[in-house]
């Protein structure tokens, strides 16, 4: 690290989110996402709570979507309660309650799209009508998309936020986040960044920055195997339900044909026979590991009910559409025929 001198500007100190490898990542993310700038965090939750920090004050209100991913939906009711910040939540389904929910001190409207686990895509257009009438900043959380298939601030969003623990880095080998946004934004969780700690070290710079270069072929494979293995999914006796946007039974078919890119290598998909039958078809898979985390090079499946939604009851679960037996998927690299087969495998047991 340089010591400062007389006019030298910032003081340049890897804490501070100012080394050379994580400015050149940060650069390269806000040109993908079409932002003024981005910054790295140390996880994607990180990142959501440091986005929430630079726009939210004690006594403000925020209204989110009930299609979070659990861990933001713990932040939003635990911590936020402490720092005296209010979370209302709004069933996406029901436009009308977004103004509703709405009250004086709301300052800010948070989303995530594709959501985590049902793939439910949000018309963002639509939204930003809103928050732009009441100018306050959308939030998205846009890591089911990656900028590849989908750019929020392209659709009225003021910051997007991502766990680049996933399709971003790709790898499954890192653990990182990044808000991205105008200056003034991006300079606010900068701040906030430094001093609670939530820097990224410059390896994980390096190795996030060798996944980005890949991105678009990675996705371009995602988009593809996805696809693929979702028709396939949507044929199968033992399966009652399959959550895929590319798919016209998916209730957002036409939104997500028109506003995305891509539809990703994530899906969603239900055993008619519950519980029971997801112990025996994950037990009998070979090649797709039972794993949280998603977006890497290898197909990864996971129970929501046991990671990402563990905080809900099963009733909670059910309600908000995903009942025990339901599977995340996400597709890998490798070739489709071999996660079909795989499938096929875990399927036959189920
Ligand atoms: C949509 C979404 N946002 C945020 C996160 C949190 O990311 P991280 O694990 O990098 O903190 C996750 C993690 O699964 C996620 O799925």
């Amino acid at each position: 690290m340089r010591a400062p001198g007389p006019g030298d500007g910032d003081v340049l100190y890897t804490r501070y989110g100012n080394n050379p490898n994580q400015l050149r990542l940060a650069e390269r993310l806000a040109r993908l996402e079409g932002a003024e700038k981005a910054i790295f965090l140390a996880s994607g939750m990180g990142a959501t709570a440091l986005a929430h920090l630079a726009v939210l004050r004690p006594g403000d209100h925020l209204v989110s979507s009930d299609w979070i991913y659990g861990g933001t939906r713990k932040l939003f009711t635990q911590e936020f309660a402490t720092l005296g910040i209010d979370v209302s939540f709004v069933n996406p389904d029901k436009r009308r309650d977004w103004r509703t929910k709405m009250r004086k001190n709301t300052r800010a409207i948070f989303v995530e799209s594709p959501t985590n686990p049902i793939m439910r895509v949000l018309d963002l257009d639509w939204l930003s009508l809103l928050t732009k009438e009441k100018g306050i900043p959308l939030l998205v959380d846009s890591t089911f998309a990656s900028p590849i298939n989908f750019r929020p601030l392209e659709h009225g969003a003021d910051i997007v936020i991502h766990s680049v623990t996933k399709y971003l880095n790709g790898h499954t080998d890192v653990i990182a986040g990044a808000v991205a946004g105008t200056d003034v934004l991006v300079d606010e969780v900068t701040q906030r960044m430094r001093v609670w700690g939530q820097s990224i070290d410059p390896h994980c710079a390096w190795l996030v920055e060798r996944g980005m270069k890949t991105l678009a072929v990675r996705m371009e494979r995602h988009n593809r195997t996805g696809m693929e293995v979702a028709e396939w999914l949507e044929d199968q006796s033992k399966v009652r339900k399959v959550h895929y946007p590319g798919l016209p039974s998916h209730p957002d078919y036409d939104l997500a044909k028109k506003t995305l890119s891509g539809f990703g290598g994530m899906i969603g998909f239900e055993l008619a026979g519950g519980a029971r039958s997801a112990d025996r078809f994950l037990k009998a898979l070979r090649l797709v590991t039972h794993a949280p985390s998603l977006g890497g090079v290898e197909s990864l499946v996971s129970e929501p009910r046991y990671t990402s939604h563990a905080a809900m009851s099963a009733d909670e679960r059910a309600s908000a559409g995903i009942p025990d037996g339901f599977m995340r998927l996400s597709t890998g690299l490798e070739d489709a025929e071999d996660i079909i087969a795989d499938l096929a495998r875990g399927l036959a047991a189920a």
